[in-house]
């Protein structure tokens, strides 16, 4: 992908509840509908995202938004004590999409999930998009759930994330409107 001069002044930051709004728009837009903006109020409001940050322009405003959750590990094996997150949803605004903004919010989560501690990163989408940031489906046939197939996709951080293998997860309630 050709460097885009958006990602100059482009900078990654933590969500604020100022942001709401803004965020909420914006992911009604990139998936056209009002239910993965609903899931992320939930999440929020049942204490299960883990981190959410936007990505912001050179002027202030929101053009991307990232969202990761707790998963538990079922209480079997040594995966128990692994910390599990699941990234969804993502979404950038359409007139912004496809000039990187996507990928700026996916590397500075790892780098932030890197910090601290995270062992295993799950997500559900494109299998044509993830893998290049190093999310693998074979990784993730370790991981049984709900979901399984080409876009249930894994990264491990840690080496821990790699060993501690199989595991079972579970996630939060309100991904159950999504199976
Ligand atoms: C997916 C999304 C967040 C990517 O953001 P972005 O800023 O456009 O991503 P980047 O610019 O970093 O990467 C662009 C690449 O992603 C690909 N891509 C974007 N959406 C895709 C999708 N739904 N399926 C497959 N590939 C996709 C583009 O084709 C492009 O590929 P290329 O580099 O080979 O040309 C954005 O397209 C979006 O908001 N889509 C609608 C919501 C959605 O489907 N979210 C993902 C599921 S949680």
């Amino acid at each position: 992908m050709p460097h885009s001069p958006l990602l100059d002044g482009l900078s990654v930051r933590p969500f604020e509840s100022a942001d709401k709004d803004h965020v909420r728009d914006i992911i009604v837009a990139a998936f056209g509908q009002e239910a993965e903006a609903n899931l992320v109020r939930k999440l929020r409001h049942c204490g299960a995202l883990v981190l959410e940050q936007v990505a912001v322009g050179e002027d202030g405003a929101i053009l991307g938004h990232i969202a990761f959750s707790r998963a538990t590990p079922a209480a079997i094996g040594a995966g128990q004590g692994l910390h599990v997150t699941c990234l969804a949803p993502m979404s950038v605004r359409p007139a912004y999409q496809k000039q990187g903004i996507g990928g700026a919010l996916i590397h500075s989560s790892l780098a932030r999930l890197r910090e601290t501690g995270e062992d295993l990163v799950l997500v559900l989408g494109p299998p044509t998009y993830y893998p290049r940031f190093g999310f693998d489906a074979e990784l993730a046939t370790k991981i049984s759930g709900p979901y399984a197939g080409a876009a249930f996709m894994a990264m491990a951080l840690t080496e821990a994330g790699k060993r501690d293998l199989p595991i079972e997860v579970a996630f939060p309630t309100p991904f159950e409107e999504f199976e």
